[in-house]
């Protein structure tokens, strides 16, 4: 194991990565070397930044020599790692080479984190190194220091958010401006909060990892983005945001972490990101754009509720640059590194124990005794129902109506139960839609 050595000399950054946030963060480490030599108690040198192509024009403008395509000499030379090329490989080996060699690792890449967080931080600890990623979820908001030191004297039962800047982006377009999918996404890509594959923003899988890293840290045992139940947004129209907008609510992409007994008695929690219709006058209604916001809910703290940019370069980069200098104190004051270990084993449930409602909108006969048996149904899953709208009008077909019914909490395996048993009912002509609602 590498003791860290107390140091006042100046110490040397290597940055993996100069994309989006890779070029703020160079940015910032000349721009502000005097504001951070001071926090930091040494100056910080940025020793290179690895990258794919030398030539390419970037953002930010560095020396040429800084730039390098050889990661791994440049993390030899270097005390800390600042890992932001994303994806998988080569990013996972050479965060696994900075921490067997004992140094400081800050990363932003919840992909990596979500898949193989458990064994860094094995190796991490191994090698008495620091894994640092506030950077990872919800860009420049403060929200996994305080899930791991502030509420660590507290219980936290709940974890609900929106977690991904892209898709708040592209559902506040369509809500506000009635944009298509497809230019809201564009927008998106343009302005830097998209993935380099933007499927993982849209399909949900920067949520689900963003929700498994969230609820490691809010319940302390290791989770993986394989256990997080997933939907993203690519099946929502400019119709179901509209009939959203129409029923007062707004359509969100919400990642959620909850503690839940399932229904054999087994103690776990439930891990889950799908489109969600959230109440016009609830708190998450209002955040738009591609800022993000997350709602904490622990036994003696009550809710709390952290907000703000989600995603982008500078955001993301002050975030990164908070763990950078973090890190850089504890280089030159001497002192173990912080690792992190589970504190429980609270297993992940499958989804269908978890706890919602939905609105389901259904064409139906417009005929007698019609209403009665679709309520029976309901009745006969255990699912009690909140609000019923009909609409003879909405249908457009001749002798139906459409029915909007939007039910209490209920476990989302009578939910889908309720849902199928209602394609089979003869009066029913055919399920339109069926989104979760959560925060009434
Ligand atoms: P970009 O795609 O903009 O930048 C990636 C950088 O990594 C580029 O400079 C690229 O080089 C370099 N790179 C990629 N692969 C390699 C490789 N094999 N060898 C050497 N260099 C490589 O990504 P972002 O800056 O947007 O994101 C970086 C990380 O931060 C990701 O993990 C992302 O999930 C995370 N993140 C991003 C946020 C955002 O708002 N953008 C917010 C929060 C986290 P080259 O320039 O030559 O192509
Ligand atoms: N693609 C991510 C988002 C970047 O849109 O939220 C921030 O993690």
């Amino acid at each position: 194991m590498t003791q860290p050595q107390t140091t006042t000399d100046a110490i040397a950054v290597a940055l993996l990565g100069g994309g989006t946030v890779g070029s703020q963060v160079a940015r910032i480490l000349t721009e502000d070397a005097d504001m951070l030599a001071a926090k930091a108690g040494a100056p910080l040198r940025l020793a290179g930044v690895a990258v794919r192509s030398k030539d390419r024009k970037r953002d930010v403008e560095l020396p040429k020599d800084l730039y390098t395509t050889d990661a791994e000499s440049l993390i030899d030379g270097a005390d800390i790692v600042i890992e932001l090329m994303g994806g998988i490989e080569p990013a996972r080996t050479l965060i696994e080479q900075a921490l067997r060699d004992g140094k400081a690792v800050v990363t932003g890449n919840k992909a990596l984190l979500a898949q193989h967080g458990e064994e860094l931080s094995a190796i991490a600890a191994e090698h008495g190194a620091q894994l640092s990623f506030e950077a990872a979820v919800a860009g420049a908001i403060p929200i996994l220091r305080p899930l791991r030191d502030s509420l660590s004297g507290d219980r936290v039962t709940r974890v609900m958010g929106i977690a991904n800047g892209t898709t708040n982006f592209i559902l506040d377009r369509m809500d506000t401006a009635g944009a298509d999918f497809a230019d809201a996404l564009a927008e998106a890509q343009e302005l830097g909060y998209a993935e380099a594959d933007p499927t993982a923003d849209v399909e949900g899988h920067d949520a689900a990892a963003k929700v498994a890293i969230l609820a490691t840290l809010a319940f302390g045992a290791d989770y993986s983005i394989d256990e997080v139940s997933c939907e993203g947004i690519t099946q929502i129209t400019a119709a179901d945001s509209a009939a959203a907008a129409d029923a007062g609510y707004v359509i969100k992409l919400l990642g959620i972490a909850e503690r839940r007994t399932a229904e054999d008695g087994t103690e776990g929690a439930v891990l889950r990101v799908h489109p969600t219709m959230v109440p016009r006058e609830h708190p998450l209604a209002a955040v738009r754009g591609a800022y993000n916001a997350v709602y904490v809910e622990a036994e003696n703290a009550g809710e709390l509720m952290f907000y703000g940019p989600g995603a982008g370069g500078p955001e993301t980069a002050s975030a990164v640059m908070g763990d950078v200098v973090s890190v850089a104190e504890r280089l030159v004051r001497g002192g173990p590194a912080r690792v992190r270990t589970s504190t429980s084993s609270l297993t992940a449930l499958p989804a269908a124990e978890a706890h919602t409602s939905v609105m389901v909108v259904l064409t139906v006969d417009d005929a007698p005794g019609v209403l009665r048996r679709v309520a029976a149904v309901f009745e006969d899953h255990g699912v009690s129902i909140e609000a019923l709208r009909q609409d003879s009008a909405a249908a457009e077909a001749e002798g139906a109506a459409q029915l909007r019914v939007v039910t209490h909490h209920a476990r989302q395996r009578d939910l889908d139960a309720t849902v199928e048993a209602l394609r089979g009912l003869d009066v029913v002509r055919g399920v339109v839609s069926v989104v979760r609602v959560e925060g009434k």
